[in-house]
């Protein structure tokens, strides 16, 4: 038996916001209650000054297998995943090859299985090869387990191919999730179209690459009445076309990623490729209006985009540099930042990373109630660590918060009734 003692809960979906015990028998909470006496043999957790929430839920993450191991792989992937306190991840299909087919959707359930440390679900490509032109065949995906469909990486820029992608998904309870880019404005943009860009010489990339691919997304989710999902929002103008969208009833829900709600386009002025990324770090105004629009409800879910990529390939000139950075391990800090500022509360920051996420994918959220399975996650909101290579879990270090401080980190991850991580 297990025996979290002193611990303040946090649990939306069951409206606990206090100090209370938790007693772990085979892996179920058996027992809730303040003050519990350990039964003989209990192994006791002394959780005091420490948050324990459901697990969280990230449903974009790259773990780059099959094809670029050397990248990150499902078991680095889920080591990193569970550090930062997540027990379900899903795993993108910009993959070599593509998951476009269902054996590739079995292989991805089955190595996340074998490695046992979390739930590891692939998401499925939206058009075969993700080459934009032909729709995979959704419906043996979805039956295989992907739990969505996206090309990501790559926005569907056929807004033809679109609308029909999303009225299947759609019609199997399915849908799809896009990275909003528009490629013929995005070009060969780097850096996010501002004055950091022109001042250093960076290739700009003009947010209306992403706001009017926002814009076509929302309008013919709105004309199908099918769902839509909007990957890695950065702009403050993304967030006022949802805003607008969710008002006029469309299906239409967004993702926010640590590094948009953190970091500036001024991470360029070292000018250091590992500030890539796409959609690119965007400027003040734009991290306070995704801010806000995380605590409002505009954006519903924190995902990370966790996107490692080997050292060698981060040292690249700007042009050949790829794009991303790793996530999975700081994203509690960041979002606790924001608990921290009072942009909102302890329970919302369980609702986007936990909650809603879970939901999105039709997943029973994790719950912290008697006779459910241990799922969760127990966090020290104020201590204070260093970013370092040997802290990070990943295989890829690719980060420009290297060397930070953060504040709040994972203790314990409990996945399946066991625990799956201790710091
Ligand atoms: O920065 C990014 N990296 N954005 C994406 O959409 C793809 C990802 C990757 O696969 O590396
Ligand atoms: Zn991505």
């Amino acid at each position: 038996m297990v025996l979290l003692k002193n611990g303040h809960v946090v649990d939306p979906t069951n409206n606990i916001n206090k100090k209370i015990d938790i007693l772990i028998d085979s892996g179920k909470i058996v027992k809730l209650e303040e003050n519990i006496d350990p039964p003989p043999k209990t192994q006791v957790i002394d959780a005091s000054e420490k948050i324990i929430c459901p697990s969280f839920t990230d449903i974009h993450v790259h773990f780059r297998d099959p094809g670029q191991t050397y990248k990150e792989d499902i078991y680095t992937g889920s080591k990193a995943a569970v550090a930062g306190g997540y027990t379900t991840v899903v795993c993108m299909p910009n993959t070599l090859p593509a998951l476009d087919e269902p054996s590739l959707i079995r292989y991805i359930i089955e190595k996340g299985e074998e490695v046992g440390l979390c739930r590891v679900l692939p998401s499925a490509a939206v058009t075969k090869g993700r080459k934009g032109k032909e729709l995979t065949e959704m419906s043996l995906l979805k039956d295989a387990g992907a739990v969505y469909f996206t090309d990501d990486g790559s926005p569907v820029m056929d807004a033809h191919i679109m609308r029909k992608a999303m009225e299947y998904a759609g019609s199997i309870g399915s849908f799809v999730a896009d990275h909003c880019e528009d490629l013929n404005l995005s070009k060969d943009g780097v850096a996010h179209e501002g004055e950091i860009a022109a001042a250093l010489g960076l290739p700009p990339l003009p947010p209306e690459a992403e706001d009017t691919m926002v814009a076509r997304d929302c309008i013919l989710s709105m004309h199908t009445g099918m769902p839509v999902h909007i990957c890695h929002l950065s702009t403050k103008v993304g967030v006022e076309i949802i805003t607008w969208a969710k008002a006029m009833g469309a299906k239409v829900t967004a993702e926010v990623t640590p590094h948009h709600i953190y970091l500036t386009d001024e991470e360029w002025l070292d000018f250091d490729c590992k500030a890539k990324v796409s959609p690119p770090l965007r400027e003040h105004e734009d991290i306070e209006a995704l801010r806000w629009a995380l605590a409002s409800g505009i954006i519903d879910i924190v995902a990370t985009d966790h996107a490692p990529h080997a050292h060698q390939e981060k040292m690249q000139e700007h042009h050949h540099c790829p794009p991303g950075m790793i996530g999975l391990q700081f994203a509690l800090p960041i979002v606790l930042e924001l608990v921290r500022k009072d942009y909102f509360d302890m329970n919302r920051l369980v609702e986007v990373m936990s909650v809603n996420p879970a939901k999105k994918i039709g997943l029973k959220p994790p719950q912290i109630k008697e006779g459910e399975l241990a799922e969760l996650t127990v966090f020290d909101p104020s201590e204070s660590w260093e970013v370092n290579e040997e802290v990070i879990q990943s295989k890829s270090k690719n980060t420009p918060l290297m060397g930070r401080k953060l504040i709040g980190k994972v203790k314990y991850t409990f996945f399946n009734g066991k625990i799956v991580y201790r710091d």
